[in-house]
């Protein structure tokens, strides 16, 4: 049924959604370039990424991910479930540390283009993680993505995804930006 398929789409997701904005909050020390440059001159990735982010929001998202696998055994496995006890733990791990992934990914080609930390990318901004977090699941677990998010009817739940997720990637960092830990509001 529709309305399942689209909850559930954006329920499996949530790992990935809770990566970036954790990573906001766990971020800051020693960036993931160690400061060093490319050979156009400018950073390679810059400050804004940095080992604290990937490694607080990948476990944050995981840890969601876990939490949300207790949910599903109580309330109804079969439409909120991961999937088998392995998947349950790695699926949100890949799906965090992949969201970040495609963030770190997006910064490499923002300052290859010459745009400074914080400037804006659209679409890259709001479509980044999305990308990472699909793209490393599916190099792990290719039949997982699939079977929830392309082949038959869950392909309206991706659709569903690419529709909310630059609503909720403004919204975020509004809050980010509001509460001072964000320097810029995208
Ligand atoms: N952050 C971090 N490590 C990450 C991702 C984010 O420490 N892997 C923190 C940084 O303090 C960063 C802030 O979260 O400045 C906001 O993240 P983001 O918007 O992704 O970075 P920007 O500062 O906009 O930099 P960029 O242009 O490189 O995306
Ligand atoms: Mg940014």
């Amino acid at each position: 049924m529709l309305p399942e398929v689209l909850l559930r789409a954006l329920w499996l997701f949530l790992p990935a959604f809770v990566a970036n904005p954790t990573a906001v909050l766990w971020g800051g020390g020693r960036p993931v370039d160690m400061g060093r440059v490319w050979r156009d001159g400018r950073r390679i990735l810059g400050d804004g990424k940095t080992w604290r982010g990937l490694a607080g929001g990948t476990l944050s998202g995981l840890t969601i991910g876990l939490l949300q696998g207790l949910v599903a055994l109580k309330v109804a496995p079969d439409l909120l479930a991961f999937g088998s006890p392995l998947e349950a733990i790695l699926v949100p791990f890949l799906l965090a540390l992949g969201a970040l992934l495609g963030d770190v990914a997006a910064a490499f080609a923002k300052r290859r283009w010459g745009l400074e930390r914080g400037a804006r990318a659209p679409g890259l901004d709001q479509y980044d993680f999305v990308a990472g977090a699909l793209v490393l699941t599916a190099l792990i677990r290719p039949a997982w993505v699939l079977g929830n998010y392309v082949v038959g009817e869950v392909i309206w739940g991706l659709l569903l995804l690419l529709l909310v997720t630059p609503l909720l990637h403004r919204g975020v960092n509004i809050l980010g930006y509001r509460l001072g830990k964000k320097e810029v509001p995208w």
